[in-house]
């Protein structure tokens, strides 16, 4: 046993380096997740991550100035943002009104009657405008009773965001899609849900869609590495298989 003064002298020197040191943060600013730029030093990535992208063609990799590809759901965990509708797409679906025709061409429709079920999430596109709230909640549309019967029974839906600060104006659409479990469950998300609602956007794009007499095709790229894979960080503890779709939506 070491002399009990010697043992308190350690305690106080380790407290007072702690204290001192410079990565040492406030108890509240402990409970945000860290981000790239709060923490470059300190940085890690883990589970398949890899630093970030530079020189992507219609997107431009949000980690580049200290955003992710996770949102913020709540101050400690988020969903993935699974999917980027690349601004190399047409013009038309680029846009707020254009993007509403394309979802509703792939079984999407808007929220129900303007109601609005869940929560707003923030996304940090590295845009320059920090977290954001998203631009847009599209649901699942059922064609007999339309998209409030998707707010009772669960369904797929997708929050959407639009990389257009200054910093990183390329104009993509960043999606985080899932698939939900119904509305008893007051919105939880399936098992396996953030891949099945991702895929499910991916195979209807891919497989080519008309809304009034418009028709488009998308082809697409997937990209490893961009985040983590597992449920680290992830909102209900649903692991992610850390892959994102790009999609470049052809008009046909
Ligand atoms: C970015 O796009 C969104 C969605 O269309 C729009 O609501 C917002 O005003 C735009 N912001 C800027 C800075 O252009």
């Amino acid at each position: 046993m070491p002399h009990p003064f010697l043992t308190w002298l350690l305690a106080f020197a380790l407290a007072l380096l702690v204290h001192s040191s410079p990565v040492a943060t406030d108890s509240d600013a402990n409970q945000v997740p860290l981000s790239v730029s709060d923490s470059r030093r300190v940085y890690e990535y883990h589970n398949g991550e890899l630093p970030p992208t530079e020189n992507t063609d219609g997107w431009i990799d949000p980690r580049l100035n200290g955003g992710r590809f996770i949102d913020f759901t709540t101050r400690r965990l988020g969903e993935p943002l699974n999917i980027i509708i690349s601004a190399l797409s047409d013009p038309y679906v680029l846009e707020e009104s254009g993007f509403l025709d394309y979802s509703k061409s792939i079984g999407f429709a808007g929220e129900c009657m303007g109601l609005h079920y869940g929560n707003i999430h923030d996304a940090d596109l590295g845009d320059g405008l920090g977290r954001k709230p998203e631009h847009m909640l599209i649901r699942q549309h059922y064609p007999i009773i339309g998209t409030c019967w998707e707010s009772v029974r669960g369904g797929h839906h997708f929050r959407a965001w639009r990389q257009n600060g200054t910093l990183a104006n390329s104009g993509a659409w960043f999606i985080g899609a899932s698939k939900e479990k119904d509305s008893s469950k007051n919105h939880q998300i399936d098992k396996d849900g953030y891949n099945v609602g991702r895929d499910y956007f991916v195979e209807h794009a891919t497989a080519g869609s008309h809304w009034q007499g418009k028709w488009w095709k998308a082809e697409v790229e997937w990209r490893e590495g961009l985040m983590p894979r597992g449920r680290r960080g992830i909102n209900h503890g649903i692991p992610v298989d850390g892959r994102v779709a790009i999609l470049k939506i052809n008009r046909l």
